[in-house]
């Protein structure tokens, strides 16, 4: 099924899908991993950075190959992406979906950039999400633009994107003080516009208030520093009780605390 058929299901039903960022075989393999254990569908994601870490030819088939062994049904999705060229070629390479984020920018230009991916994605039938609003990087800007229901359906009518990012309170990065979800803002936001809607920033939000937001209408959940977070803090404490240099006996232990991070949000993602 494509992924915008699934989010637009989901948006009928109340429903949301987990889609978490990956930067190496690791932290992919930890995902699947949960995913199967739970039987859940999962959106894998890379960023930019990720794309040039791994290489977008390595990445790809990383996703592809991983997917078959793991059995999982899974989108490969390119997050926050910036740089028009390297969203075209992961278009062209065969992703599932892309971000195109020109959310700094001003409306006319939001949607003037926008439309040029989604023209371009109409070839390839794959879901375009774009973000209207801003969503703040934590540790780096503390800016929040909140999303506006009537700016929103005119944003997705002019642009004719499947997917909208929006920004209700969450941030990117770990929080100071617990964030409050504008709930009811989703609500509006999703009576106003027929497209799925996406909440960034999950890590660090409480289960009940993601639970909350799916209700409402948000039908997909990124989720990118609690998985970092969580793979290299293990990873660290298992270098401090060995010196095993035996990756392959090393590695593991951090990827099965991945696993467990990433199972317990699909639970609570799957029990709505
Ligand atoms: P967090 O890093 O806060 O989980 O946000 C993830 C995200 O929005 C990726 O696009
Ligand atoms: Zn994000
Ligand atoms: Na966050």
């Amino acid at each position: 099924m494509r992924l915008q058929d699934k989010l637009a299901e989901n948006k009928k039903e109340g429903k949301a899908l987990l889609a978490t960022n990956f930067y190496n075989f690791e932290t992919l393999s930890a995902v699947l991993a949960a995913a199967q254990s739970t039987g859940s569908e999962v959106i894998l994601q890379v960023s930019e950075s990720s794309v040039h870490y791994m290489g977008l030819k390595i990445a790809k088939s990383l996703a592809d190959s991983a997917l078959e062994q793991y059995g999982v049904t899974a989108w490969l999705h390119l997050d926050h992406g910036q740089d028009l060229n390297l969203i075209k070629r992961c278009i062209d390479i065969g992703f599932d979906s892309v971000m195109i984020d020109a959310s700094e920018k001003s409306y006319e230009e939001n949607v003037r950039i926008t439309r040029e991916i989604v023209r371009y994605a109409d070839n390839y039938d794959i879901n375009v999400e774009a973000e209207l609003g801003y969503i703040s990087k934590l540790g780096q800007d503390q800016k929040m633009i909140y999303t506006q229901p009537q700016e929103a359906k005119a944003f997705v009518e002019a642009t004719g994107i499947t997917a909208l990012a929006v920004a209700v309170g969450s941030a990117h990065g770990f929080y100071k003080e617990v964030p409050r979800l504008q709930i009811d803002l989703i609500g509006k936001i999703n009576t106003a516009t027929p497209v799925a809607l996406v909440l960034h920033g999950s890590s660090g939000i409480p289960n009940d208030q993601l639970q909350a937001a799916i209700k409402k209408g948000i039908t997909k959940i990124n989720l990118a520093t609690e998985i970092k977070n969580n793979f290299m803090k293990s990873l660290q404490q298992v270098l401090n009780e060995t010196d095993n240099i035996d990756l392959r006996k090393v590695f593991p232990k951090a990827t099965a605390q991945v696993t467990a991070l990433v199972s317990d949000k699909l639970q609570t993602i799957n029990s709505i």
